[in-house]
């Protein structure tokens, strides 16, 4: 199918996309190149290869679909009636909500704004069910028209709207139910230290502790990952000074002290999973204009979750650096000021969690022991973070 990938309004390239192989196997003409995803344009700044372009095209296309790591991904495909996630790739031409890129059959008259999701509903109850319910049988009434075929991320996830707003909802990981209640503290943390971070809650859908969060992209925006940034544009022992000097050649402001902010609740909160698609930047995809760090998002991963053991205390676990993986006191050391923070803020924050860890005991099974032991280590990130600071 000859075809344009659109960034909003603005024709990016035209190519031919093949739709088995849900790929693009031939390049027709490009029309402003600056408008692509940024690893694309890198790319071909870079080195004007054709076959390198579609290449990384193709890539980067089937990136934006539900990622073969997916929680539970057999059981949802399942319930879609679909075998697997690419599949899904070109159903609702490509839109997400996390940009504004899709493709356009080469004849067609349709515009972005008859059918982007920012302005137009979709159904979301159907989807929604499907992913959080343990049914097996497929449904024939969930929509494929949707934002819900280009999500991220390994947990279990749905768009959904409410009161004209589009939120995610995100799972815990198997039987794991704390990522949820990790990005509720990751929200705690921010809001009394004053890092800018998107707002958690939790819900209960279907028996399931779930997380919501608002969606932070506008109908003018797009998420840029770092690992957009920073693919073949750094030299990998020194990606975050680069990553910080893009930044602020772009016009971001505060970027170092942003950047510092993610470190210091990654350390908190021993987060192991702050990897190069876990956080970026926001553009404008009308002017390119480079706005702003992204909220701080999905710090899920949190406390040593996976590594949880009824009898001992974890204390210790590793940290993601850019390309790395360090002690999280390495990781801290890359903090100019490390006495710009309050911690006295964070007082009565493990009181705070505890009780929203026991609000929610009846739903989650969680054991006093497990809601004890989570606090205390807690408190002894704080404390450590401290000793740090005052030292
Ligand atoms: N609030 C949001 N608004 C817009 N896009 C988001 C939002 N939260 C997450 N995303 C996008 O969805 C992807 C997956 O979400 P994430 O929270 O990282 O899930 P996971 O824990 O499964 O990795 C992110 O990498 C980002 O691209
Ligand atoms: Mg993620």
């Amino acid at each position: 199918m000859k075809c344009i990938l659109m960034n909003k309004n603005t024709e990016v390239l035209i190519a031919e996309y093949d739709v088995i192989v849900k790929g693009f196997n031939k390049l027709y003409d490009i029309k402003n190149i600056n408008f692509a995803p940024l690893i694309i344009e890198n790319l071909y700044n870079k080195n004007k290869d054709e076959i390198k372009l579609l290449e990384q095209l193709s890539e980067w296309f089937k990136g934006r679909g539900i990622p073969s790591w997916r929680d539970d991904l057999d059981l949802l495909l399942a319930k879609l009636n679909v075998s697997t996630p690419t599949e899904l790739l070109d159903k609702a031409l490509g839109l997400s909500l996390s940009d504004q890129y899709w493709v356009k059959p080469f004849d067609s008259k349709i515009e972005y704004k008859d059918i982007n999701f920012f302005e137009h509903d979709f159904e979301d109850s159907e989807f929604t069910s499907a992913t959080f319910s343990n049914t097996r049988e497929s449904n024939c009434k969930i929509s494929l028209i949707s934002p819900n075929n280009t999500t991220d991320g390994r947990l279990k996830k749905t768009w959904i709207i409410e009161n004209g707003k589009r939120y995610l909802l995100k799972g815990g990981y198997k039987n794991e139910v704390m990522q949820p209640f990790n990005e509720v503290l990751a929200t705690m943390i921010c809001n009394r230290l004053g890092f800018k971070h998107i707002a958690y809650t939790i819900e209960v859908i279907k028996d399931k502790i779930v997380s919501k969060c608002e969606c932070f992209i506008n109908k003018d925006t797009e998420l840029v990952s770092a690992y957009q940034i920073l693919h073949n544009n750094c030299n990998k022992d020194d990606a975050y000074a680069t990553y910080i000097k893009i930044l602020e050649n772009n016009g971001i402001v505060n970027a170092r002290e942003e950047i510092e902010n993610m470190f210091i609740l990654d350390f908190i909160m021993l987060n192991e999973d702050r990897h190069l698609n876990n956080f970026g930047i926001i553009r404008n995809v009308e002017n390119l204009e480079w706005i702003k760090t992204a909220p701080i998002f999905d710090t899920g991963q949190s406390l040593n979750i996976l590594d949880y053991n009824d009898e001992e205390l974890i204390i210790n676990g590793d940290g993601r650096f850019f390309y790395d993986v360090d002690k999280f006191d390495a990781i801290i050391g890359c903090i100019q000021d490390i006495k710009r923070f309050d911690l006295t803020k964070l007082d009565g924050l493990c009181e705070e969690f505890e009780n929203l860890l026991h609000k929610y005991q009846n739903v989650t099974k969680m054991t006093d022991r497990r809601i004890n032991k989570i606090c205390t280590l807690l408190s002894n990130r704080i404390n450590k973070l401290k000793n740090i600071c005052n030292s």
